[in-house]
This record gives C-alpha cells, sequence and structure tokens, in this order.
C-alpha cells in the first residue's frame, strides 16, 4: 500500500513513559498506519528525522483557549510549542453554555468580552469550533461559574434548589453532547460562596457519563489540603475522577509544603481515580484579586480597563507614582489582570516531577501582556526541566504531556504514537528543544520544535503554520472511569515509589 507519509529514522518516543526506540513511521488517512523498519514500504512523501524525536502532539490540559480557538483559529501560541490537542472550560469558566444578561462575571471575562459569549447551547459551540476548523482540536469542559451565571441573580450566594435543577439540565445536555466534565473556579468570588452540596448535586450528573471533576480549589494558601479534601469528597459522591487544576502551593506563608499536598493526592490516588495539572513557572496569573495583593512578591499588572498604559508594570510602581497602597491601587486597576510571583521552585518542581501531574499551561490568550507560559509551557519541560536541569528523563516530560493526559480524559485514540491512532504528532529536536518566551518579551514561539501534524496534516515547520488548519472538535469518547481503574492502581504504585525517593 502506498502510504500518504512515512516519517524515516526517528527516536520514537511513544507517550506511555518508556524509553525511545529508533523507527519508520507511516501515516495514511489521518492516522499512524505502520511503526518499524519500513524499508521496503513507499509513500507519496517522506521526510528524514535523522534521530530527532517524534513524538504523540501535546495536549494542553489546562487552557481557556474557548473563545480564541473560533477567533483566532491559527493558535499559534500551542501550534508552535508542539501542542495538538487543547481542553478547555478550565477553571469553572467555560465559553458554553452561557446566556450573559451584561458583562460577563469575573473571571469569565478572561474568556473574552461579552460579545465571544454567542453559545447559548454547548452543540452551538461545538459547532462552531467545527465551523472555525482551528489549527488544534478541542475537547471541552462545562464550567460551573458560568452555569451559576445562567441561572443566579446573585453569584454571592450559595444556589437555591430550583437554580440547582437548572444547572444540572444544562449540564446533563452538554455532556450528552459531548462535554468531557464538570470545572468548577471556587476560589473565585462569583463561586467562593457555593457550598459543597451545591457542586455535589452538580457532579451527580457526571455519575451516569463517567465523566470527570476537574477543579480550581476553593483554596491553594493555607486551607490547601481542606480543599482538596472537599474536591476528593465532590468526585467520590459523584463517583467521578478528580483532575487537580494548576496545583501549588500559593503565598509565601505556604511555601515548602508540596510535600504534603502531593502525600494527600497520594492517599486519595489509593482509593479513587484522582491526578492533577500544574505549568512549569513559579509566577501565576489571572485576574487581579484584591485577597492576593501583598508586598511578600511582586505582582505585575498585565491589563486594566480603566487603566490600559499601566499594563506591564509592577503594581507597586504604580501604588508609589500614585500615592495610594497597593489594595487601593489594585481597586482602582480592576478589572485588571495580574502575574503574581507567588510561588517556591522547589515546590514547583516537586509538584512537576510527581507521576500524578500532568502538564498544562494555564495561558491566557486575550492578555495583552500574557504571562509566558502561553507560549512556552510545554518547550520549557522538555527543555529546561528534563534535559538542562535533569528533573525527568524525557520520556516522562512528554507523557505528562501526552499518554497520561489522554487517559485521564478519555481522548481514547490520541496520545500516543500507536498503530491505529491518530496521526497528532510532533517532531523536535531534543538538544536544542527550548521556551523562549519570558515575562519581559512573552509572544515569543519556542525554538526546536521542527514540525508538529494534526490529523495527518502537516500543520506546523520551517517556523510557519503549514497548509489548512486540520484541528476538530473532540467529544467525550467514552466513560472515564473504566480507563481511570486500569491506570489508578499501577499510577498509586509509582506514587508511593516516588515518595519514598524524597
Ligand atoms: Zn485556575
Ligand atoms: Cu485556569
Amino acid at each position: 500500500m502506498l502510504y500518504d507519509l512515512i516519517i524515516r529514522d526517528a527516536l520514537v518516543i511513544d507517550g506511555s513513559d518508556t524509553p525511545g526506540y529508533r523507527a519508520d513511521v507511516a501515516l495514511g488517512d489521518g492516522r499512524i498506519q505502520r511503526i518499524g523498519d519500513l524499508d521496503d514500504v513507499s509513500a507519496r512523501e517522506e521526510i528524514n528525522a535523522a534521530g530527532r524525536v517524534l513524538a504523540p502532539g501535546f495536549i494542553d490540559v489546562h487552557t481557556h483557549d474557548d473563545t480564541v480557538v473560533i477567533r483566532q483559529p491559527a493558535m499559534l501560541p500551542k501550534i508552535t510549542q508542539g501542542v495538538t490537542t487543547v481542553i478547555v472550560g478550565n477553571c469553572g469558566i467555560s465559553a458554553s453554555p452561557v446566556s450573559l444578561a451584561g458583562d460577563p462575571p469575573d473571571p469569565m471575562n478572561l474568556l473574552g468580552p461579552a460579545a465571544a459569549f454567542v453559545y447559548p447551547r454547548f452543540s452551538d459551540y461545538r459547532n462552531a469550533v467545527d465551523a472555525a476548523r482551528p489549527a488544534v482540536n478541542v475537547a471541552a469542559l462545562i464550567g460551573h461559574t458560568a452555569l451559576r451565571s445562567n441561572h443566579m441573580d446573585d453569584l454571592f450566594r450559595t444556589a437555591r434548589a430550583d437554580e440547582i435543577s437548572a444547572m444540572r439540565g444544562q449540564l446533563r445536555d452538554s455532556l450528552a453532547d459531548g462535554a468531557l466534565g464538570l470545572s468548577t473556579g471556587l476560589a473565585y468570588a462569583s463561586a467562593f460562596s457555593a457550598e459543597t452540596d451545591e457542586v455535589k448535586q452538580l457532579a451527580e450528573e457526571l455519575t451516569a457519563f463517567g465523566a470527570v471533576y476537574t477543579t480550581h480549589l476553593r483554596s491553594e494558601f493555607e486551607p490547601v489540603l481542606e480543599a482538596m479534601d472537599e474536591a476528593f469528597a465532590i468526585g467520590r459522591h459523584a463517583k467521578s475522577p478528580v483532575v487537580i487544576s494548576h496545583l501549588k502551593c500559593a503565598g509565601a506563608g505556604n511555601w515548602g509544603r508540596s510535600p504534603q499536598l502531593l502525600a494527600s493526592l497520594e492517599n486519595a490516588a489509593l482509593t479513587h481515580p484522582v491526578g492533577c495539572d500544574c505549568y512549569p513557572y513559579a509566577a501565576s496569573s489571572s485576574t487581579l484579586d484584591l485577597k492576593q495583593v501583598t508586598d511578600a512578591f511582586p505582582i505585575t499588572i498585565t491589563w486594566s480597563t480603566p487603566h490600559p498604559d499601566q499594563g506591564g508594570r509592577e503594581l507597586k510602581d504604580i501604588a508609589a507614582d500614585w500615592d495610594l497602597s497597593l489594595e487601593d491601587t489594585a481597586r482602582k486597576l480592576q478589572p485588571a489582570g495580574a502575574v503574581y510571583y507567588g510561588m517556591d521552585e522547589n515546590d514547583v518542581q516537586r509538584i512537576m516531577k510527581h507521576p500524578l501531574s500532568m502538564i498544562g499551561s494555564d495561558g491566557l490568550p486575550e492578555d495583552p501582556f500574557p504571562h509566558p507560559r502561553l507560549w512556552g509551557a510545554f518547550p520549557r519541560v522538555l527543555g529546561h526541566f528534563s534535559r538542562d536541569l535533569g528533573l525527568f528523563a524525557l520520556h516522562t516530560a512528554v507523557h505528562k504531556m501526552t499518554g497520561l493526559t489522554a487517559t485521564r480524559f478519555g481522548l481514547h485514540d490520541r496520545g500516543f504514537v500507536r498503530e491505529g491512532y491518530c496521526a497528532d504528532l510532533v517532531l523536535f529536536n531534543a538538544d536544542t528543544v527550548r521556551d523562549v518566551a519570558d515575562f519581559k518579551e512573552p509572544r515569543r514561539a519556542a525554538e526546536g520544535i521542527d514540525a508538529v501534524w494534526v490529523n495527518g496534516h502537516l500543520s506546523y515547520a520551517e517556523g510557519k503554520a503549514q497548509g489548512e488548519r486540520q484541528g476538530r472538535f473532540l467529544p467525550r469518547s467514552g466513560s472515564l472511569v473504566g480507563g481511570f481503574d486500569s491506570v489508578g492502581p499501577a499510577l498509586a504504585g509509582k506514587a508511593s515509589a516516588a515518595t519514598a525517593q524524597n
């Protein structure tokens, strides 16, 4: 048979957390058709990888790309990193199903202005993604805060029974239309007043679908362990796998506690499918939150609606100019966005290294001065953390951004270089791959990402987008509970082994 493409002499790192092996890989009909020594096989096109790494396209497990995949479908911040699939709808905020009465409540404004929210049903969003045909595949969670904003006149209280049943109906319809699960952002004021029971009742809708519960915890500061317990209780109640979003020890008073957090995660993993995602930086970014304003570490303002000229400046410098306290300055800047240098590098590395963690960018594509994770998260893990610091093997880095993620989120024919799987692939140079985006110049494409294929089509090479965009909407492809069960015990075993070494 004549294949579409043969990639010859690649170091195949297949996504399964095992070392790479040299092989030729043949693609046809958008899928990986054969892997091996394919000297006797021909294709319409051939390329010589010359020993460079061929890995599954990276899955960005934590994004806020909900509306940008439609409005700027070239998705350059992601495809330049080797990302071929984004999971949207994290932290309780999703573009759909949403019917706004006015401006989007904080932090839904991270997804764009009111005009960007034009998907009253999840099926509207799904159709819009397919029509826009972004450069990367898109799978989506439903945000709790989005549901609250649809059905509650006041977000600063817990929901009443009639509101909960209306939210449940919308969540159920969305899951039936292919949503992956439910996300919450309980730390944000717009969801903080929701009692655990409100979330538990919503999460009951996940059970029948075997769908996932992901959460930006109620606190990442001192009460983080209690917040993790709440997340596990919600997941157990719904018999639903739990993914803790961007697990971290936030705030100077919390530094050094990552072993406690990871012990809690491992303990929960013994009896329930749980995991987490993280981004490879010691600074976070979101809307400007008065509760997080402090002089314990620097805070940079990335945007401000009333004072757009202050974007890119340090909060304390603005406060000095205005002769105001940090708090009053922040209040005057709102609504605004910020980067908080509020983590300890040792905690970041310990969480990133843990076998239960996946890599996600948490990038904010609407931000005029974005945190560099938007353009740099994946190459930073491959280059800086794996190659330069030796934090873990390259195949482990790849696993955390491909096979582990696909398994956790039930993307059943992606995330691995295997015969029959979808041909989402990235070819990179293990010696040179690196993130270039930094806090001063955050919009810079990575180096060392040589070629990216999405659904079998070359989509990025030589520093440029190639061909027509090939991404698709990816519906939930079955119950996650089975997939989780099969990896749960193995992961739990690895997790305790990793802790024993620490
Ligand atoms: Zn978040
Ligand atoms: Cu997020």
